[in-house]
C-alpha cells in the first residue's frame, strides 16, 4: 500500500535506509559479514580467483559498482556482462569461478538464461534476489535474499539499494578470505556501512532542494551523465533512471571518452550532471566539467562534501562524506529524486513508464 504517498517510486526511495539496515542485520554479526547461512563457506571464498557477474538493466549497473570494489580490494579477476549478450556470446569461461546473478524480480528471463548456461559449462552459480522463492534462486548453488521489502514501482531504486549491499559484503568476505583485507578492516568496513542508513536520511531530508533543480530539466531533450572509474558505474544508474521515468534522453559517458565523440552534442543550456566522488579523481573530473562548460553545458556536480567544484559547475549537490567504496549508496538516492522530481514536473506516473514492465519475462 502506498500510504500517504503520491506514489510508490518516492515510498520506496523513501524506504531506502530501512531496507539497508535490513540486509546490515541479516547478514552482518558482530561487525563481521556473517553468509554462514548462505553456505558460502570462508574456504570457498578464498578458493575462488575469478568471478563473473550477471544482470540486466539496474542489476548490471550494480555489477559495474561492485566490479571496481571487487578489484580495489582483491587480486580476483571480475567480468560484468549483460545477461542479455552474455547467453549469445561464445566466451572462454574460467571452470574455477562464481558467476553472480543480480536479479530482483528473480524471473528475468535472460537473466535466467545467463545462469543456465553459466550452470551447463559447470560453473558455480550464487543469485542475488529479492523476490523469495523465484525462479533464479531456485536453480541457484547458492542464494541471498536482498529484504528489500515488495518493490512495486517499475524503476527499481530500494532493490538496487539493497543489491549494492549485499555487493558491498560479498566483496568484503571475499576480500577477508583471501587475506587481502584483514578481520580488523572488515570491521572499520562494516561500521561505516551501519553509517549509511543515517546519511542517507540526511539526503533525503533534502528533497525540496532536488524539487527545485529538476525544473530546470522539463523542458530538455538530453541529459548527459558523466564520471569516470565507480563514478561512470553510478552515471550509468542515474541516467537509466532519468530516461526511464522523465522520458528525456539521456546517456552517460566516461568523462574520459567525450573527446571521441559525444562533446559535439553539448551545446548552449545542454545539462550535464557530473558525478565525482571519487577524490583521487576529483582533478581530472573538474577538468571534463570545464570541457563541458566551456562549450556552454549547465554543469550540475556531484560530489562528496569537502571538495570544491563550484567553479567549474553551475549548481552543486554534496552527500555526505564515506569510503570512497561506498559512495554509490549515496549518491544514486540523489539521481533517483531528480529522476522522479522531473517525472512529476512533467505529469508522468513514475510508477509505470509506458512501455515498460516490471519482471521481463520474454526476451
Ligand atoms: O528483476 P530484475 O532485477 O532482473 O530486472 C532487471 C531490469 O529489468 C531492471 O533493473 C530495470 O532495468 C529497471 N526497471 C530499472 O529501473
Amino acid at each position: 500500500e502506498k500510504g500517504n504517498y503520491p506514489f510508490y517510486m518516492i515510498k520506496e526511495i523513501e524506504e531506502q535506509p530501512k531496507a539497508v539496515w535490513a540486509c546490515l542485520n541479516v547478514y552482518t554479526k558482530n561487525d563481521l559479514v556473517d553468509f554462514e547461512a548462505i553456505g558460502l563457506t570462508k574456504e570457498y571464498l578464498s578458493s575462488l580467483d575469478n568471478i563473473y557477474i550477471l544482470g540486466c538493466g539496474s542489476a548490471y549497473n550494480v555489477g559495474k559498482v561492485s566490479e571496481c570494489i571487487i578489484e580495489e580490494l582483491t587480486n580476483c579477476q571480475v567480468r560484468v556482462e549483460l545477461a542479455s549478450e552474455f547467453k549469445y556470446r561464445n566466451y572462454k569461461l574460467n571452470k574455477n569461478s562464481l558467476a553472480i546473478i543480480i536479479s530482483q524480480s528473480g524471473e528475468t528471463k535472460d537473466s535466467y538464461e545467463a545462469l543456465l548456461k553459466c550452470k551447463n559449462e559447470g560453473i558455480k552459480t550464487l543469485s542475488i534476489v529479492n523476490v523469495k522463492g523465484s525462479v533464479i534462486p531456485r536453480n541457484s548453488d547458492y542464494h541471498i535474499y536482498t529484504y528489500a521489502g515488495p518493490e512495486i514501482a517499475v524503476a527499481t531504486t530500494k532493490a538496487y539499494s539493497s543489491q549494492l549491499l549485499v555487493m558491498y559484503l560479498f566483496s568484503l568476505a571475499l576480500a577477508e578470505a583471501k587475506g587481502d583485507i584483514t578481520l580488523e578492516d572488515e570491521k572499520k568496513y562494516i561500521k561505516e556501512l551501519k553509517s549509511l542508513p543515517e546519511k542517507m536520511e540526511h539526503i533525503l531530508s533534502d528533497k525540496a532542494s532536488v524539487q527545485k533543480l529538476a525544473n530546470h530539466f522539463v523542458s530538455k531533450k538530453d541529459v548527459f551523465f558523466i564520471g569516470r572509474e565507480m563514478d561512470y558505474a553510478i552515471s550509468e544508474e542515474g541516467s537509466l533512471k532519468f530516461k526511464e521515468v522523465t522520458y528525456i534522453h539521456s546517456e552517460a559517458k566516461p568523462s574520459g571518452e567525450l573527446k571521441h565523440g559525444t562533446l559535439s552534442l553539448i551545446t548552449d543550456g545542454v545539462p550535464v550532471i557530473a558525478i565525482a566522488t571519487q577524490n583521487e579523481l576529483l582533478e581530472k573530473s573538474i577538468s571534463n566539467m570545464e570541457e563541458v562548460k566551456s562549450r556552454g553545458a549547465s554543469v550540475i556536480a556531484l560530489t562528496m562534501e569537502g571538495a570544491d567544484v563550484s567553479k567549474s559547475s553551475k549548481y552543486q549537490i554534496y552527500i555526505p562524506k564515506t569510503n570512497k567504496l561506498f559512495t554509490a549508496s549515496l549518491a544514486i538516492i540523489y539521481l533517483q529524486l531528480l529522476a522522479y522530481y522531473v517525472s512529476i514536473a512533467k505529469g508522468i506516473n513514475p510508477d509505470q513508464p509506458r512501455n515498460l514492465a516490471k519482471s521481463v519475462t520474454v526476451e
